[in-house]
């Protein structure tokens, strides 16, 4: 095949130029530009999402509604990630840590879906062999998914076009060339146009295309990060090292909610789905002990109850040290400062460690009154009773402010069987609710530290 024409684009100020230098001559910036493919004008028109060669202008009410028929993949927590199945001709990308567990959990997804879904499994990291014996070891119900040891991505792609499977899963991005690029397999420029034409497929041909990505040691570079703005849905499987489950958890998706999230747990036989999270995050001490409080964080649309950490010990230092594994780190600063300005409490020659169990990571400010409870209860050493929850958000006049879906949260705190819930005045349940939980609403701060 020829060799495509190839050009150099900044990447911070678009400009092209027809061989490498290390500063843009147009905005001066050092090492931005990076090789791509030089497409031919007439062909970059006809490679819109339409394949239509012109556009025409529409009133949006007029636009033809296509209901998305989705495939189930036969594992509820995928579904859940997914936003209820997959959508013909999307794009997923699924980033991890080597080892985590991708190839895995594809390969178990493949074997449940073909029953509904013509599917392909191309693996440029392991022979076919390897993959046989992996899904043996798996017991999958199904042995006869067509599989393709392939890294060439016109190779994949004509391949792809004779067969016209439902779902392809490419294990990884990072194997693929393209003959189009003279740089090395797993650098940027041909990660991008490696899925650029899978992408391209996708759309033309309503083939679903799920490819994975090794997050890379760097994290952004070369890592499933560069992809992100092409495809449909982007998943991230997280672990905590040294635990057997996994998280999965939506950061894009054009075809559901985001921070969607399903739990799964590594088994000898693979992958296992974990349809009842809350217990798993919560490290069930016989005796309450201080520092420990328990939240109901939302993940998506799913409430879930997790334990938060904290340790205050007396500092040996100068500059007391402030470390946060699972939380925000800034926030955590803004609420010791919260303490003393509105509580009383000064901690500023005291060590402050906070945690969250289970390897879990809490985004929201919902965390905020757990987070600052538990500190105290750690330097009172006063423990908070094992049966409450507490959540709400703490504003910088020490006002607790309210989080969504407070309901769902308490419903979610009951039926874990807790007793009592410490949370915001505005998030009371409505009068006439029935909620096994007794709820005590607060709208200041000295009230929560006065329950300690
Ligand atoms: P893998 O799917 O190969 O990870 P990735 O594709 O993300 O690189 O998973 C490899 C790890 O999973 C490996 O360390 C062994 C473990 N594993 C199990 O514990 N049980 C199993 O049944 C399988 C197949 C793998
Ligand atoms: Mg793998």
């Amino acid at each position: 095949m020829a060799k495509a024409k190839t050009q150099y684009v900044c990447q911070s100020c678009g400009a092209v130029s027809p061989k490498w230098v290390g500063q843009c001559a147009d905005c001066g910036a050092w090492n931005t530009l990076s090789e791509t493919v030089a497409v031919p004008a007439a062909k970059s028109r006809a490679g819109g999402i339409s394949g239509a060669a012109l556009g025409r202008i529409q009133r949006l009410d007029e636009v033809e509604l296509q209901e998305e028929p989705r495939a189930a993949t036969g594992m509820p927590e995928m579904d859940r990630v997914l936003g209820g199945g997959i959508v013909p001709g999307a794009v997923i990308l699924i980033g991890g840590d080597p080892g985590i567990g991708k190839s895995t959990l594809l390969l178990q997804m493949l074997a449940q879906v073909q029953e509904r879904l013509p599917t392909l499994y191309v693996t440029g990291e392991e022979s076919l062999t390897q993959v046989h014996l992996r899904a043996k070891r798996l017991g999958l119900t199904r042995l006869d998914l067509p599989v393709l040891a392939e890294t060439g991505v016109e190779a994949i792609v004509a391949q792809l076009q004779a067969l016209r499977p439902g779902l392809v899963v490419i294990d990884s991005i990072q194997t693929l060339y393209t003959d189009a690029l003279d740089s090395a397999p797993g650098s940027v420029s041909q990660l991008r146009e490696c899925a650029a034409q899978l992408v391209r497929f996708a759309k033309s041909s309503q083939t679903a295309v799920v490819l994975v990505g090794h997050v890379t040691k760097e994290g952004a570079i070369a890592g499933p990060r560069v992809l992100e703005h092409m495809v449909d849905t982007v998943l991230y499987f997280e672990h905590d090292p040294g635990s057997r489950f996994r998280i999965i958890r939506a950061v894009k998706n054009r075809f559901g909610a985001v921070n969607e999230l399903g739990v799964f747990a590594m088994t000898d036989g693979g992958l296992k789905e974990v349809s009842n999270p809350s217990a798993l995050f919560l490290s069930r001490h016989g005796a309450p002990v201080p520092g420990s409080v328990i939240t109901v964080t939302r993940q998506g649309s799913r409430p879930m109850l997790v334990e938060v950490q904290a340790l205050v010990d007396q500092s040996t230092i100068g500059n007391p040290r402030r470390v946060t594994l699972g939380l925000e780190g800034n926030r955590l600063n803004m609420l010791l400062a919260v303490l003393h300005r509105h509580g009383g409490i000064s901690l500023g020659d005291q060590d402050v460690f906070a945690n969250v169990v289970g390897g879990m990571r809490i985004q929201e400010p919902a965390a905020d009154l757990p987070l600052l409870l538990a500190a105290l209860s750690s330097l009172r050493s006063r423990p908070v009773p094992g049966d409450w929850v507490v959540f709400g958000e703490i504003g910088l006049a020490g006002e607790v402010r309210p989080v969504a879906g407070g309901e769902e949260r308490l419903i979610e705190a009951a039926k874990q069987g807790f007793k009592r819930a410490i949370v915001p005045e505005a998030n009371k349940p409505r009068r006439g609710a029935r909620l096994d939980i007794e709820v005590l609403a607060i709208s200041r701060l000295d009230e929560a530290l006065a329950q300690l």
